[in-house]
């Protein structure tokens, strides 16, 4: 087996998206919170192939392959690993170590940032519960409205006045280095050192996995900035990342459409209030990267701005971007509020429901876009209609062609009187046009990390794999609860942090490959905690286990994070009760091989004991 150097392939599994990775090569489509599509890797007419976007892997329940980005790559594109990795690490824009290097320990460079990250997020968090001057905090966070569970969920903190309140937390010169590299501390020209945060509510800026990547932090009353935010850092991209996805991810049920506003503080305010599908982009426009983000979970996207210039214009970029990605299918509305209103006072004053139904009544795309272009014509007249044609049938051409680009030359060619296959044929964006438009460079459009929400789905009729289900072929007698052995190797992959509650008296000893497998697994997690799904699987990449694990994943009908530590103790407890169960019962046929009469008064009494043991032990199932 190849063991691979684990560091180098987490850092490039972190930056990795699968679905991403499998739909560039295969298209895919949306199942539930999956993605499926016909496996390409055996023939068939229905697809059985699913990409689990959560734990970053792939299982095809047709002809079991599966594993994670890299070995799909390997798979698909026939690559060796370090092919394979190579693309990958390119893609992610990650750098690859040099090939002597291989077998020696990796550097993770990113690993201290975000251990720093965490730390001050830590640290923000417990000033929030402890400081001396939390008051102010609390008052102004109550005063808004905001509970203690969404201050928590949100892990909301207080950096409270000073220079070096995070500084005086960081114990080495390496620590202060990292802190500094994560945006956290500033140097002046001077070279002195000191916290960028101060006298702020702070507000974590947490990546589609749940890390820490940067901060923003808000002044308590009236200082400007109003809002301060990491400047871009390694693990920070601004135009790449989305706030509210990781809360998305955790909360949101049957997530049907996104709302895009402009504040971290609505994308709060609206979970306050029940509303778990909106992100907040972090002082940028919405560009490319997030709208691959967003499509990727939904196909409905609403922009909710303010109604005045900077949220119309905002709209307006959001809506260049978005075109050339309107396949069909795909849906962008708009919605503006009044003057002076944000989607948080709106929620606020008139309630969710009230809110989701503008979300539900915003403009279509098309309405958007015309009513836009039309402002300050007057189509009334031949030589209106005939501008405005000119200024809207380019962007109807950045749409893909399909139905939904069909359907808005022909609106278009309703209010303009012109024929459709002519204003097709008007294909240039007016310069004049853009620029009115260009007042911030669009974002920059390399790849987005990205990582998704959902749990785990099953294909329909696919039949969940109860506690004495069945793993046909096996030979029982080897290895007995091989179902409830392969539950358990399931559920630690789907979570492997769930293993580290393992102690030793739990595990069976060692002897079929489940078992030892399971021993294996548990000792990884105990070397490294927080091991992921994706990680797990490429070390096991291209061995049997490796295939035994992603199978026992993908069946595993568990989604909830907390219940998967729950089941995987029980079904341990249960495999080691049924040992000491056995052990007990042969132990009792032993002496009830001898006529009762030649027991030892002290084996009778063992006897009598042992069947209340096992009466008692069996009762418990
Ligand atoms: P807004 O000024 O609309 O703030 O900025 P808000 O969300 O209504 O905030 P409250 O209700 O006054 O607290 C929207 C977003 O623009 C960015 C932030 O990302 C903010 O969430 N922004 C705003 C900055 O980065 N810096 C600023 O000084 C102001
Ligand atoms: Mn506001």
């Amino acid at each position: 087996m190849a063991r691979l150097p684990q560091a180098f392939i987490d850092q490039v599994l972190d930056r990795t998206d699968i679905v991403d990775v499998v739909d560039r090569r295969v298209k895919l489509k949306k199942a539930g919170k999956n993605y499926s599509a016909c496996c390409p890797f055996h023939q068939e007419k229905t697809p059985s192939f699913s990409v689990n976007p959560e734990k970053q892997f792939y299982y095809c329940f047709g002809c079991g392959a599966g594993g994670n980005a890299l070995g799909f790559i390997m798979d698909y594109e026939r690559m060796e690993f370090r092919e394979a990795i190579e693309s990958l690490a390119q893609a992610a824009g990650i750098e690859l170590p040099p090939e002597e290097a291989d077998a020696a320990p990796q550097v993770d460079h990113q690993k201290p940032l975000y251990e720093a990250m965490e730390k001050a997020t830590r640290v923000y968090e417990s000033q929030l519960r402890k400081h001396p001057s939390r008051g102010r905090v609390v008052d102004y966070l109550k005063q808004r409205g905001l509970s203690g569970e969404i201050a928590r969920d949100f892990r909301l903190g207080f950096a409270p006045e000073g220079w070096d309140n995070l500084m005086t937390t960081l114990s080495s010169e390496e620590e202060i280095g990292q802190a500094l590299t994560a945006g956290l501390l500033i140097q002046n020209d001077s070279g002195r050192k000191y916290d960028r945060f101060r006298d702020r509510v702070i507000f974590p800026i947490v990546n589609q996995r749940g890390k820490v990547i940067a901060m923003g932090g808000r002044v308590l009353g009236d200082g400007k900035p109003k809002y301060l935010n990491s400047p871009e850092t390694p693990l920070f991209s601004k135009s790449h990342e989305l706030y509210g996805l990781h809360h998305i991810r955790k909360f949101a049920k049957n997530l049907s459409r996104i709302v895009v506003v402009e504040g971290y503080m609505d994308v709060i305010a609206l979970a306050q209030f029940g509303i778990h599908y909106a992100v907040a982009t972090l002082g940028t426009s919405v560009g490319k990267p997030h709208l691959e983000m967003l499509f990727r979970r939904v196909d409905h996207v609403v922009f909710c701005f303010d109604g005045d210039e900077a949220g119309r214009k905002a709209a307006f970029r959001g809506m260049e971007a978005a075109l050339p990605m309107m396949e069909d299918g795909r849906q962008v509305k708009f919605l503006f509020l009044p003057e002076g209103e944000d989607p948080d006072s709106v929620v606020r004053n008139k309630g969710s429901q009230h809110l989701e139904h503008l979300f539900d009544n915003a403009d279509p795309l098309e309405t958007f876009l015309f009513d836009q272009m039309a402002q300050g014509i007057d189509l009334n007249t031949m030589d209106g209609k005939a501008r405005l044609s000119k200024l809207v049938a380019p962007y109807i051409n950045l749409i893909p062609d399909g139905v939904f680009k069909t359907l808005l030359f022909k609106a278009l060619a309703d209010r303009t009187d012109m024929d459709v296959d002519s204003l097709r044929r008007l294909r240039e964006i007016e310069k004049s046009v853009s620029a009115e438009y260009e007042s911030t460079p669009a974002a920059d459009p390399s790849e987005g990390l990205s990582e998704s929400d959902a749990p785990f789905d099953y294909p329909d009729g696919y039949e969940a794999m109860g506690g004495n289900a069945h793993l046909q072929g096996t030979p029982l007698q080897i290895e007995p609860n091989r179902s409830a052995l392969s539950r358990a190797l399931g559920l630690i992959v789907l979570k492997p942090s769930a293993a580290s509650a393992i102690t030793d008296d739990l595990l069976p000893d060692q002897g079929g490959t489940l078992i030892n497998l399971l021993h294996e697994v548990v000792r990884q997690v105990r070397e490294t905690p927080e091991l992921s799904t994706a990680a797990l699987l490429g070390y096991w990449m291209g061995t049997d286990e490796g295939e035994l694990l992603s199978e026992a994943a993908a069946k595993e009908v568990i989604d909830d994070e907390q219940h998967i530590s729950e089941h995987l103790m029980a079904i341990l407890n249960k495999l080691s009760r049924d040992r000491h169960i056995t052990l007990l019962r042969k132990r009792a046929e032993t002496l009830k091989s001898v006529a009762y009469t030649d027991l030892s008064n002290e084996q009778k009494r063992e006897l009598v004991s042992l069947t209340t043991e096992i009466r008692k032990f069996s009762g418990r199932n």
